[in-house]
């Protein structure tokens, strides 16, 4: 490749880690250096399974645990080509969750696999950092009550919370473990630096696809 494409990075975490807070200012500073960044978040509910998918959050709409989770899956795949456009025409994209947080928050439920709720989403951009906001269920606590949509309960997001390590043996992922309960500052500068020599790094290299090859099978080794 002689044109140099963007760097898709993922942050990932339970709920008030940071996410958002973090992916805006990411953004911010990424753009004051000159570089050109876009920001995505995932569920996207703007579009009709986006939309689908908000009514599930918000308990309007009732969906049998598998459908839904291959609803999060087609949320992201409706908006590869845009995102492969996107880094291929050399702009970074700032990822608030993605095929992790599906995974995650599937597994959680009983009687899922791994390797079943990877499955769909095997063949996805892959991402070329991946920032994991560590951030342990009181800390959590403390920065507010839960909201009323599905899933904002301690007991599930304690699961998901446990879900989420099994990423971290996948040696072929550039997963970072940072310490969210550190300050927004602190936090920030530790992501801005970790994404900025992601984006040198991977400017000439094609972009990967998720879940392929033999390194990825190895975090589905241990399922629960
Ligand atoms: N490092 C931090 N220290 C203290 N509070 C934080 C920190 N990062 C975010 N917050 C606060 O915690 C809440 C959740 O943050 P948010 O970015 O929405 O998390 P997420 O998107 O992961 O759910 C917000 O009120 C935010 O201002
Ligand atoms: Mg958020």
């Amino acid at each position: 490749m002689s044109h140099r494409r963007g760097a898709l990075i993922v942050l990932e975490g339970v709920d008030r880690a940071g996410k958002t807070t973090q992916c805006k200012k990411l953004v911010q500073a990424l753009r004051k250096s000159g570089r050109p960044v876009e920001m995505l978040r995932f569920p996207d509910r703007t579009t009709k399974i986006g939309q689908l998918i908000s009514a599930y959050l918000e308990k309007n709409y009732n969906l049998e645990d598998h459908a839904v989770h291959l609803l999060f899956s087609a949320n992201r795949w409706e908006l590869e080509p845009l995102l492969r456009q996107k880094l291929e025409q050399g702009v970074s994209l700032v990822v608030d969750r993605y095929a992790f947080s599906g995974v995650a928050f599937t597994s959680a439920k009983p009687g899922f696999s791994l390797e079943w709720c990877m499955n769909p989403d095997v063949g996805l951009p892959k991402p070329d950092l991946v920032l994991y906001l560590q951030l342990s269920p009181e800390v959590a606590a403390q920065r507010g009550e839960f909201g009323a949509e599905r899933y904002e309960t301690s007991d599930f997001q304690r699961t998901v919370l446990q879900r989420y390590q099994h990423f971290k043996k996948d040696p072929s992922l550039n997963w970072q473990v940072i310490d969210a309960a550190k300050s927004i500052e602190d936090v920030h500068t530790e992501i801005k630096t970790h994404s900025e020599m992601a984006i040198e790094a991977v400017q000439y290299q094609p972009i990967a696809e998720l879940w392929k090859g033999d390194s990825a099978n190895q975090a589905t080794e241990e399922n629960p």
